[in-house]
């Protein structure tokens, strides 16, 4: 006979809910709690390091000026008066910063497009100003001219130890080849400019020219060719080029390869194919450090985007392929990587007009990537809302600050593209997402990345300039 000891304690709890909770339940939610524990350690210890570098940067009082929130306040015009007529035909909606933007006439324009007499002229902005960027300014090159790199990117050669900065040259008029098409100016091919500072850039000519006559040729020039990326082939010892081509009516959404001994071409056109024979727009390369190349595009009506290898001597896609951010609607893609895990930026798809950027993250560049939010800071809300009246193209990294980046975006003038505008900002990784995310039982398994807004702003004195 088993005599009861009042004293000993049951083995089973009562729960609130009146039932009685068994043992075995007890040790699995310690066992549940101790793998969350530890899976919230891994996230700390990884977000740790990526803490501990920011802690150091943040500390840095160059770094703490990059971070500083910047204010802006945009007044918006009064209402234009219209013709009671015309106020009958067509009740008016409130007029939005973005309709002022695209608004040629509109009162903001300088705001958006400051003219001439605020150009950037790094022959002459010496002394106090040298080596400030000012977003959206018009920004000369040595010669004195417009830079003309639109949608463009940047190669750092080792050898020379130069960068060149590669970009749609769009130094032609503006017009619209179809009732509803949008804008587009003539393919006159792609710029290329060097540089030693990423401040100064000298004019190298165009390093791939469009096609005058032969009217079946890609590179004719009442066809389309955009955001041209350059990475250099360390096996084969070629620079090679991939472009978005395209028709007029962007029906073609192809990708185009082109290739040179030198980085300042002339570049050799190869071909263009739908990669893995699906649509591709909006496009870029990364190269990662093993020196395995990918392309990152556009597809399937834009819904999502596409990511897979190049072949080893980067002149065309491998067979493999992944889907990713499928169903967001993103385009414009910018992809960095920081200490192991790839970062992306990219746009919506609303044409020359700007709209918000998303950051994504990924463990592995083939995915899956998670989307963490709108990296943008500072300015205003509608400066958030509309990355800073601009749409990414790529990052570069500062060399000697690890974490820290120069985010470049395209401020297009659809007006008058050939105005467009380079709206360069510091990009920095650091501290946790701010975004609940999907994967890892929501813990924060990602950096913050911040792009913070400027009026006018220069890299840390004593970046290493030339890696
Ligand atoms: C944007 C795209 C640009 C250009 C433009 C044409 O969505 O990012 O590269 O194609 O549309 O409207």
């Amino acid at each position: 006979m088993r005599i009861k000891n009042k004293y000993r304690k049951p083995t089973t709890f009562h729960c609130n809910a009146g039932g009685r909770c068994s043992t075995s339940a007890v040790v699995w939610s310690l066992v549940g709690c101790l793998v969350m524990l530890h899976l919230y350690s891994l996230a700390r210890q990884k977000d740790g390091v990526r803490g501990e570098l920011q802690l150091g940067m943040s500390h840095h009082p160059q770094f703490r000026e990059l971070e500083a929130v910047e204010e802006e306040n945009i007044q918006m015009p009064p209402p234009r008066k219209r013709s009671p007529r015309a106020a009958k035909r067509k009740p008016k909606r409130p007029t939005t910063i973005i309709d002022e933007f695209l608004d040629e006439n509109s009162q903001l324009r300088n705001m958006f497009f400051p003219d001439h007499k605020t150009a950037i002229d790094p022959m002459k902005d010496a002394g106090n100003d040298s080596s400030y960027y000012h977003p959206g300014r018009i920004w000369l090159d040595t010669d004195g001219n417009p830079i003309q790199a639109h949608g463009g990117g940047i190669l750092f050669d080792q050898k020379s130890k130069t960068y060149y900065w590669y970009g749609e040259y769009k130094d032609g008029p503006t017009y619209h080849a179809h009732k509803k098409g949008a804008a587009r100016v003539d393919i006159i091919g792609v710029g290329c400019y060097s540089s030693k500072d990423l401040w100064t850039w000298k004019n190298e000519g165009i390093v791939l020219a469009a096609e005058e006559t032969k009217e079946t040729h890609d590179l004719y020039k009442s066809n389309v060719l955009e955001r041209p990326k350059v990475i250099y082939n360390d096996k084969t010892g070629k620079f090679v080029m991939w472009m978005h081509i395209d028709d007029s009516n962007y029906t073609k959404a192809s990708v185009g390869v082109a290739v040179s001994d030198y980085p300042t071409g002339p570049f050799d056109y190869l071909y263009s194919k739908r990669p893995h024979d699906f649509e591709s727009r909006d496009m870029t390369i990364f190269k990662d450090d093993d020196g395995v190349a990918y392309l990152i595009y556009s597809s399937d009506d834009n819904s999502e985007l596409h990511v897979g290898p190049l072949t080893a001597d980067y002149l065309d896609v491998s067979n493999v392929m992944r889907r990713i951010l499928v169903g967001q609607h993103r385009e414009a893609p910018a992809l960095f990587k920081h200490q192991g895990t790839y970062y992306m930026i990219t746009s919506g798809c609303t044409g020359w007009a700007p709209n918000e950027a998303l950051a994504h993250a990924a463990d592995s560049i083939m995915g899956p990537w998670e989307t963490m939010g709108n990296p943008c800071v500072g300015g205003n809300k509608m400066f958030r809302l509309t990355t800073f009246f601009a749409q990414s193209t790529f990052v570069v990294p500062v060399p000697g600050f690890p974490g820290s980046y120069i985010f470049m975006a395209d401020r297009w003038n659809p007006a008058d593209l050939r105005d467009s505008r380079y709206v360069w900002l510091p990009l920095i990784v650091g501290g946790p997402a701010d975004q609940p995310l999907d994967y890892n039982f929501g813990f924060p398994l990602w950096s913050r990345v911040s792009i913070y807004w400027h009026r006018k702003w220069k890299l840390p004195q004593g970046w290493s300039g030339l890696k």
